[in-house]
């Protein structure tokens, strides 16, 4: 469900209009529903309250301060993966006890900061990265509050890229050396361990890995409460997927997801973590773009848009397709065309073959669910500025971030000494 829809044959993000939008700041841009992103929120959370969750937003899905500020009036904490990520969850108001510290190559200035910052929990992926954290707090005089995270070695049967679970992955520690770094982990003087952690993939589209990896999960925290760790939390990661084309079958429902939690986790007497990032914010967002040239080359009818794949990686990255709708309803009869981008690659395709209306030079599209892993990595390739994010609240809306200008862009680099 979101609070995307036509208006009179116009597209509006909740009670505002796109086009009117696009006058105001530009195409190509990013708009997201407030409604939509509360409404995503409590689903997942009202799905999960009997079990008292503690709900970290995945920053890396949607990094802007305006979402995050939206979510942290709801209550939600941050999970991060790096520095940069930790001070935007602060910048936007969310407490250090509420933000949880991922990934697989922190750095010893970003584990000092966060220890600084007073971070809820530390996800560890390694003995050697437990051993860099426990020397960074004693330095410092602190104990740094960590969960290992664990590799079940669990398919998620989603895309290769963004499937993190199986064996032959960078994430986690493999469930049978668990034990050995748990020991180290007490001995360690700069750490106290707190939890245990887990993350499989994203854009799960069914609930089996989800169970499996929770079983075993469950067996390897019996073992090490049994072998004297305080295992108090458990962080069961992200994943749960979206549907990105009208035609594909509803993903799992968080509440079908939330029996399986309960199933698995609901006796531990644990507190449960969750890190959703793609079911929060995915289709909260839509990417704008303006049809710049129709093309008709040897095999394809070509709409050239003035966004890129610098904008959207998705479907470049991950052959991912997001529907794309004509801002305006009720142009011509549909036809077959392919949607590219500006950027000089052949992989700067958002759609390939699709039946659409053909839109007349000038006329707005927009491509659904971009909400999650859009503008978080938008990049400048082709020295593109960044586009604007905005964000829409019932009839108002706000710049959340502005169209930077080639002036900064130019300002923030400088010609060799020597010239
Ligand atoms: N927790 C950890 C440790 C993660 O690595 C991730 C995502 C999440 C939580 C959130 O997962 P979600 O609920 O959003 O599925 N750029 C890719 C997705 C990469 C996901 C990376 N990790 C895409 O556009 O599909």
């Amino acid at each position: 469900m979101d609070h995307f829809s036509y208006r009179q044959g116009i597209y509006h993000a909740e009670g505002v209009a796109i086009p009117a939008l696009a006058e105001a700041i530009g195409t190509p841009f990013y708009c997201y529903s407030s409604a939509t992103l509360t409404h995503h929120y409590r689903v997942f959370h009202d799905a999960l309250a009997s079990l008292n969750p503690r709900i970290c937003f995945a920053v890396k899905a949607n990094s802007n301060l305006g979402v995050l500020a939206t979510l942290n009036r709801l209550g939600a904490g941050a999970d991060v993966v790096s520095e940069g990520e930790a001070r935007r969850a602060l910048a936007a108001g969310i407490p250090a006890e509420k933000i949880v510290f991922s990934g697989v190559g922190k750095t010893k200035d970003e584990m000092r900061f966060a220890l600084e910052q007073g971070i809820f929990q530390f996800n560890v992926e390694s003995d050697r990265e437990l051993r860099a954290l426990s020397e960074v707090a004693t330095h410092m005089g602190v104990k740094a509050p960590v969960a290992l995270r664990v590799n079940p070695d669990v398919d998620a049967a989603t895309h290769a890229k963004i499937s993190t679970g199986k064996k032959e992955n960078k994430f986690g520690i493999a469930m049978d050396h668990a034990a050995d770094v748990y020991a180290l982990a007490a001995m360690l003087p700069g750490i106290r361990v707190v939890g245990i952690s887990v993350h499989i993939g994203s854009q799960l589209t069914s609930l089996a890995p989800f169970r499996t990896a929770y079983r075993k999960l469950r067996e390897l925290v019996l073992q090490l409460r049994d072998a004297g760790h305080p295992i108090t939390r458990i962080d069961l990661g992200g994943g749960l997927g979206v549907p990105y084309l009208q035609r594909d079958a509803a993903p799992p429902a968080p509440a079908e997801y939330a029996a399986i939690v309960r199933e698995t986790m609901g006796d531990l007497g644990a507190t449960l973590m969750f890190e959703p990032g793609r079911l929060i914010a995915g289709n909260a967002g839509i990417l704008v773009t303006r049809v710049l040239y129709v093309k008709q080359a040897a095999e394809h009818l070509y709409v050239i848009v003035d966004a890129g794949m610098n904008d959207l990686m998705r479907p470049a990255l991950y052959d991912a397709r997001h529907e794309i709708l004509p801002v305006r309803e009720g142009g011509a009869s549909p036809t077959t065309l392919t949607v590219a981008g500006p950027v000089c690659e052949s992989s700067d395709v958002f759609a390939k073959d699709i039946s659409l209306p053909l839109p007349a030079e000038g006329e707005l599209l927009a491509l659904r669910t971009a909400g999650a892993y859009g503008a978080s990595m938008a990049n400048s390739y082709n020295s593109r500025l960044l586009i604007p994010e905005v964000m829409v609240n019932g009839s108002d809306y706000a710049l959340t971030r502005p169209r930077p200008t080639y002036d900064a862009m130019l300002a923030a680099e400088q010609l060799p000494w020597w010239m």
